[in-house]
C-alpha cells in the first residue's frame, strides 16, 4: 500500500483516494474469501466491541460488508471530483491455515489505519474528506481489534493449526458445482457492475438508488452461493489466483477492472443480457439439485433476478421515453 501523507492539492487527494479505494475493494473480497473458507459456528471469540461471544466466520463477513461501504464512499467522492472510480484492487491472499488469514487481516487493518490517520491536509482545504477519513479509520481500528482477538483466541485454544476448506475433487466434477462456481463468479461481477453505474449516475438519486438495491441483492446472492459451495463439498474460488510455494493462493485481479457503458443508454442496455445469463444459469442449476435447502435458495435467487430483469427493462424503456435526459 503506497503512502500518501501530504494532501496539498487535487492531484494528491485523487492519489490518496485511489490508493484507499484499491485497498477497500481488495479487503471487501479478501475477508469474504477468508470467511467462506472456514466452518460455520465452530470458532468463537469474545468480541472486544460487541461485548459477546461471537462466531469468527460471521463477524469476518460483517467486516467485509463494512469494507464494501468504505469502497462505495471513496468511489462516490472520486466521482464527485470528476474521476471515474477504478475497480483495480490490491492483492488478495488466502492461506491454508485460518489463523494466518486472520493475522494477515489484522496487519492490513493496521496498515490502512496508518494511511488514513497520517494524511495531512492544509487547514480547511478538504474538511469533509478529512472527516470521512477519521470516521473510516475508526472502523478500521475496530476491525483490527476484532481480528486480533479472533486469532489470539484460536491460538490460545489450540486451534492454531485449523485449516481452511479444500475442495473435494469428486464434488468439483459435478455439473451443479461447476454451474455454481460460474454463477458465483458472475454474481461478484454483477455486484460491481451495478456499483459502477451507481457511481456513474450518482447525481441522479432515483436511478442510482435503484441500481444500488440490485447490487446489494447480488452481493447477498454471492454470499449465499459461497455457503452453498461449501455445502456441496467445494469452496469459493479466488479468481485469477496463482498457487504459491507456501500453499497460499494470491490474486491481483479478483474482479474485472473495467465495466461496459459510458452513458445512460449504453449502461442500462448492458444489464439486461447480464440478468438474462444469470436467470438461465440459475434455472439450469436449480433443475440439477434435489428438492431441499439448496434448490430453495437457488430458486429464490432465480426469482429475484427475474424481478431485476423486469426492473431493468422498465428503467431502459423509461430512459428512452424522455427527450433530453442525459
Ligand atoms: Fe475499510
Ligand atoms: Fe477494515
Ligand atoms: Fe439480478
Amino acid at each position: 500500500m503506497e503512502k500518501v501523507t501530504k494532501v496539498a492539492d487535487h492531484e494528491k487527494l485523487v492519489k490518496l483516494l485511489t490508493v484507499a479505494l484499491e485497498h477497500e475493494w481488495a479487503v471487501s473480497f479478501e475477508y469474504i474469501f477468508h470467511a467462506y473458507s472456514m466452518p460455520k459456528g465452530t470458532h468463537f471469540y469474545q468480541d472486544p466491541v460487541l461485548g459477546q461471544k461471537t462466531d469468527i466466520r460471521a463477524q469476518t463477513i460483517q467486516i467485509g460488508i463494512d469494507e464494501m461501504y468504505h469502497a462505495l464512499q471513496f468511489g462516490l467522492v472520486l466521482k464527485k471530483m470528476g474521476i471515474s472510480p477504478s475497480f483495480k484492487t490490491d492483492e488478495v491472499i488466502r492461506y491454508p491455515r485460518i489463523v494466518d488469514n486472520l493475522k494477515r487481516d489484522k496487519g492490513t487493518e493496521d496498515l490502512v489505519t496508518a494511511l488514513y490517520q497520517a494524511a495531512e491536509f492544509p487547514e480547511g482545504r478538504y474538511p469533509e474528506v478529512e472527516n470521512m477519513l477519521w470516521n473510516i479509520s475508526a472502523d478500521e481500528v475496530r476491525h483490527g481489534r476484532q481480528f486480533q482477538a479472533m486469532f489470539e483466541t484460536m491460538t490460545g485454544e489450540g486451534a492454531g493449526e485449523a485449516c481452511c476448506f479444500k475442495p473435494d475433487p469428486q464434488a468439483e466434477r459435478k455439473e451443479e458445482v461447476r454451474l455454481l462456481h460460474e454463477l458465483t463468479r458472475m454474481e461478484n461481477e454483477v455486484v460491481h457492475r451495478y456499483l459502477f453505474y451507481v457511481f456513474l449516475f450518482s447525481e441522479h438519486q432515483d436511478l442510482s438508488q435503484r441500481l444500488f438495491k440490485n447490487s446489494i441483492d447480488h452481493m447477498r446472492h454471492w454470499d449465499k452461493n459461497a455457503g452453498m459451495l461449501v455445502q456441496l463439498g467445494s469452496v469459493l474460488r479466488l479468481e485469477n489466483a496463482e498457487l504459491r510455494p507456501d500453499g497460499s493462493e494470491r490474486s491481483v485481479k479478483p474482479m474485472p477492472g473495467l465495466y461496459p457503458g459510458t452513458d445512460r443508454r449504453s449502461a442500462l442496455e448492458t444489464l439486461i443480457p447480464a440478468e438474462d445469463r444469470l436467470i438461465a444459469l440459475y434455472e439450469k442449476a436449480a433443475g440439477l439439485v434435489p428438492p431441499g435447502d439448496i434448490r430453495g435458495q437457488l430458486s429464490f435467487h432465480l426469482a429475484q433476478n427475474r424481478e431485476h430483469r423486469f426492473t431493468q427493462d422498465s428503467l431502459l424503456a423509461n430512459a428512452l421515453r424522455i427527450k433530453g435526459l442525459k
